[in-house]
């Protein structure tokens, strides 16, 4: 595996890629050097033919403490404008085919939320990378305001109760030990269905009713174009294990 300086990677189970947020110093801090090389890290795991599924967490104590305020400390409008600061953040959502989990444990603030999408605004900033619009399709318009206007930080459990976290554990080893089984569970599908899956459930963020629908049997559609569905059909009509191709 490639050695970096802000993450490591792993591939904990078969089929599963994990990518460590390692910045213990400054709790995972999100600076560029470590956007860069998360982006870089999530590339080649999607391109990776041994891997279904990512998993992405930080520590015990923190998942991600947001942007880096001392990198943006002395940045200008010209600078941030012209160069696209955190653009590049929207490789990560955008570019990866294959479903990321979020583990989240600890802090996961400001550009470290909308990282795992758990938001709070500091004071003289604004959500930057995307948190105004995912949190609000994510939990409503009410909520959202709230959030991002107050700054409030809020528990795990609310955040499932929101609809925003899919699943909360009751330690640090269970949400670890709870996130490989559900990426184990995906990645024993077929690779090729996974990725549809979470095409089709992405684009109900930005099409209507009847365009998303129609854009579901499209991609359903072309599935039938894949081996796989030929190999699970067959496998569950002779009820045995299907062995997939992911081709
Ligand atoms: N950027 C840079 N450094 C950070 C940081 C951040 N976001 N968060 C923590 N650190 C650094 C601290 O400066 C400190 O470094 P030193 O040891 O060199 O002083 C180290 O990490 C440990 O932090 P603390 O001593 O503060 O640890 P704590 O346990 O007392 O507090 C905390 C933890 C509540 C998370 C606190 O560090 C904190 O409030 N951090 C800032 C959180 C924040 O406001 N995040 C939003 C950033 S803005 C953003 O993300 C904009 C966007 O939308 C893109």
């Amino acid at each position: 595996a490639r050695s970096y300086e802000y993450i490591l990677t792993s591939k904990p189970k078969p089929g599963v890629g994990q990518v460590t947020l390692n910045r213990p110093k400054a709790l995972n801090a999100l600076c560029t050097p470590l956007i860069v090389e998360l982006n870089q890290a999530l590339r080649e795991f999607n391109s990776a033919d041994d891997v279904s599924v990512i998993i992405v967490t930080g520590s015990e104590k923190a998942f991600a403490a947001g942007a880096d305020i001392k990198e943006m400390a002395p940045l200008t409008f010209s600078d941030a404008y012209t160069k696209s600061f955190i653009e590049s953040w929207s490789d990560l959502t955008t570019q990866v085919k294959k479903p990321i989990l979020a583990a989240v444990s600890g802090h996961a603030l400001g550009g470290g939320c909308e990282l795992a999408m758990i938001p709070r605004s500091s004071s003289v900033l604004i959500p930057g990378a995307g948190g105004s619009q995912r949190l609000t399709r994510a939990i409503g318009k009410s909520k959202a305001m709230e959030l991002i206007l107050t700054g409030k930080s809020f528990s795990g459990a609310d955040a499932e109760k929101w609809g925003l976290a899919a699943k909360t554990f009751p330690s640090y080893e269970a949400l670890m030990d709870g996130v490989t089984k559900t990426a184990e569970t995906i990645a024993g599908y077929s690779k090729v269905a996974i990725i549809g899956a979470k095409e089709v459930v992405n684009k109900s963020q930005d099409l209507g009713l009847r365009d998303g629908v129609e854009y579901e049997r499209r991609v359903f559609h072309s599935i039938f174009g894949s081996q796989d569905q030929k190999i699970g059909m067959k496998a569950f009509a002779e009820k045995k294990k299907a062995e997939w191709t992911h081709q």
